[in-house]
């Protein structure tokens, strides 16, 4: 039997990170779809249709990894998929509490989709969406730390422009204001 597995998140932007588990993921199972929570309430950098891009030309070289959307509760989501894994990634201590609380929680709604916990490379195990664009915000580099898309990308929309990193040391010594 198949086994098909979905690796959901906010991918606002995807990080190496992500790709590094989507990698590992694809072969572990059979399938993997990454799912992009669709929140309405929740604002995002990027746009679904942006992440939905990148994430497919990241993963465009990985024949079983499917990339998708959805909303509403992840068990539905993965049950109508006939995905029997949900694949979250485990970077530190830190992130235990809350990933052990919705493995149990997704439990509890359907006990048969079980949560596979998936380390990534130790390399990426400070990185998150979140300080990426912090760093950026503050005109740091992020240069090997997401895919070379989001890079442009995050340059554009909150850096100095597309290598956003190497302009701000300009700036900061004068060359822009
Ligand atoms: O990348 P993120 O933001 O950590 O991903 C969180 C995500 C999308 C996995 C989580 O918010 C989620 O599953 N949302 C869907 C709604 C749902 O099923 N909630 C109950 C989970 S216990």
């Amino acid at each position: 039997m198949k086994i098909l597995a979905v690796y959901p998140g906010s991918f606002d932007p995807v990080t190496n990170g992500h790709l590094d588990i989507i990698m590992r993921g694809s072969r572990l199972f059979d399938e993997i779809v990454v799912a992009i929570l669709r929140n309405p309430e929740k604002k995002a950098m990027f746009s679904l249709r942006e992440r939905e891009r990148v994430l497919a030309r990241a993963t465009a070289g990985i024949a079983n990894v499917k990339v998708d959307s959805f909303e509403g509760l992840l068990v539905d989501y993965a049950r109508k998929r006939g995905a029997r894994v949900i694949v979250r990634g485990l970077r530190a201590l830190s992130d235990f509490e809350y990933e052990y609380q919705m493995a149990l929680m997704n439990r509890r709604l359907d006990s048969e989709i079980e949560t596979v916990f998936m380390m990534p490379n130790e390399a990426y195990s400070y990185l998150s969406s979140r300080l990426v664009k912090e760093v950026v915000g503050l005109g740091g580099s992020v240069s090997g730390l997401v895919p070379p898309d989001v890079e442009r990308q995050l340059g554009m929309r909150i850096g100095n422009g597309p290598a956003s990193g190497k302009r701000t040391r300009k700036a900061r010594k004068g060359g822009r204001r």
